[in-house]
């Protein structure tokens, strides 16, 4: 199994590893970011939001593309947040909710430039007890992941273009 350590807060410095490994079937873009500082704050979060949990992400799915458009299969899971949702109110911290619906809106508009056989899709995998998610919440990391792993292997009448929660559909 390869292993690489890449930051995606930093463009130039990361990507060299998709290329040698030549793609990758699945891309899930799990990273993210969360910092309780106000967007009006001159220390904001928003460009290291924006770049880990938007840029990032779609330049990663753009270095698959080629691997992708020679199989003709690929799956892209991005892991939003409710946080994200306009319809639970944009909620969190900072930019946080900002930048996972610019991601969401990504997921929205990709698919009718992906290749035939590319599925993309959006999730919350709920409060989740990890680093981010604090001890107290009610989800185990594995109950978390159960969406995102799902998504990741969709069948070819699988749905894309979509935004889901425990396995279901979720408004926007
Ligand atoms: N936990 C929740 O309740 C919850 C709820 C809704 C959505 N989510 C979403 O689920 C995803 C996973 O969150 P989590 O709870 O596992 O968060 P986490 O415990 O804070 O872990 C965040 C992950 O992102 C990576 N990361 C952050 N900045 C990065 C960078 N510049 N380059 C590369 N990797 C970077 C971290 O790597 P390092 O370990 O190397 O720092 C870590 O693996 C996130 O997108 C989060 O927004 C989580």
């Amino acid at each position: 199994m390869a292993f690489a350590r890449i930051d995606l807060a930093d463009p130039d410095s990361s990507f060299e590893a998709v290329v040698q490994a030549g793609g990758f079937d699945i891309l899930v873009n799990n990273a993210g970011v969360l910092h309780d500082i106000s967007l009006l704050d001159p220390r904001s979060d928003f460009a290291e939001a924006m770049e880990v949990m938007v840029a990032a992400p779609l330049d990663l799915i753009r270095l698959n593309l080629p691997r992708w458009r020679q199989t003709g299969w690929g799956r892209i899971v991005n892991l939003s947040s409710g946080w994200g949702a306009h319809a639970e109110g944009l909620g969190g911290p900072g930019a946080y909710g900002v930048a996972k619906a610019a991601l969401n809106a990504l997921t929205r508009a990709l698919p009718r430039d992906l290749p035939p056989g590319v599925k993309v899709n959006a999730c919350c995998p709920g409060w989740v007890a990890t680093r981010m998610g604090g001890p107290t919440a009610p989800l185990t990391p594995e109950e978390g992941a159960d969406t995102p792993v799902w998504l990741a292997l969709l069948p070819e009448d699988g749905a894309t273009g979509g935004f889901f929660r425990r396995r279901q559909p979720i408004p926007w």
